[in-house]
């Protein structure tokens, strides 16, 4: 078994790889002038193969997505496992205006053709339940990093509120409070736009309380720093944020500290300053499962 990586996902598969005791290995990059990219496996493979890498900014990923699967195949590999964190494209599910691509099932499609195993964190499923019904593979596993979450919490606070930002982020707040046994509570959004949100406090004592906002991701940031902000004028004490996908595009991370957070929480799901929750061995237990 070898684990491989594009230099953009170093750390995180190779710690992977220190988990499973696996072989682990670069795939060499070459980005050229016109956007187009060259990879380079090693020459010879193991049957088994797993590639480990996010697929936020993905659009190019997918691409050398398929260029890695279709070589890792004629070069001998047998099996090959995608280890991706993130998943892409998980929350168009539908077409909201006749002609538009649900992306969610292509993208699905095409992981399914690729790999025969993809193993996820948290992946944005909204109107389908389980992963399956997107990436048509027996092995298309979705974990939780709920329980790694808890952990870190128990460790940080003694006490605090879970506020999930929204009606989705429910599952992993009531979980992740059961676990620990903090109280939690959920806001109310509506989404209007890409950076066009309004959030709702549910009826909850706030005032002087320490709140944990818990989301899956953080995008452009304006769910995150527009709870804090109600939360500040419901005079709360310290908020904190936890991320499981910190993608945090643009201004995302100034605006919620802007807002006023404590500390912002991540996963290392994505590579960022605020990453300091491992997923490494709830990933490792997840591959050797499936050995
Ligand atoms: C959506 O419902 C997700 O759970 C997140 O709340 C959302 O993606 C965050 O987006 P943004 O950071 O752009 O507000």
């Amino acid at each position: 078994m070898l684990v491989l990586a594009f230099p953009d996902y170093h750390s995180q598969s190779q710690r992977l790889a220190g988990k499973l005791g696996a072989e682990f290995d670069l795939v060499e990059q070459h980005r050229f002038p016109d956007g187009e990219s060259l990879i380079r496996l090693p020459p010879v493979l193991p049957g088994h193969v797993i590639l480990c890498r996010s697929l936020n900014q993905p659009n190019d990923k997918l691409v050398e997505l398929l260029l890695f699967a279709r070589t890792a195949r004629e070069l001998g590999a047998k099996r090959i496992t995608l280890v991706a964190p993130y998943l892409c494209y998980m929350r168009q599910d539908v077409a909201n205006r006749a002609g538009e691509a649900i992306s969610q099932r292509i993208v699905g499609r095409l992981l399914a053709e690729l790999f025969d195993d993809v193993i996820t964190v948290d992946p944005h499923l909204h109107r389908i339940s389980h992963l399956q019904q997107a990436i048509p593979l027996a092995n298309a596993l979705s974990l939780s990093a709920g329980h790694v979450i808890g952990e870190f919490l128990r460790k940080q606070l003694d006490q605090a509120i879970l506020l999930g930002p929204d009606s989705e982020s429910a599952q992993w707040v009531e979980g992740i409070a059961s676990t620990i046994g903090f109280d939690y509570a959920v806001a109310d959004k509506v989404r209007r736009g890409d950076r066009e949100i309004e959030i709702t406090l549910p009826k909850f004592d706030f005032f002087k309380k320490t709140v944990v906002i818990i989301d899956d991701m953080a995008s452009t940031g304006r769910t995150m720093a527009r709870t804090i902000g109600l939360l500040k004028e419901a005079g709360v004490g310290d908020v904190y944020a936890v991320v499981t996908h910190p993608l945090f595009c643009g201004d995302a991370e100034e605006l919620i500290r802007y807002a006023g957070v404590k500390e912002i929480w991540s996963t290392d799901s994505i590579e960022h300053a605020t990453s300091c929750i491992r997923l490494d061995s709830m990933l490792s237990s997840a591959v050797k499962a499936i050995l």
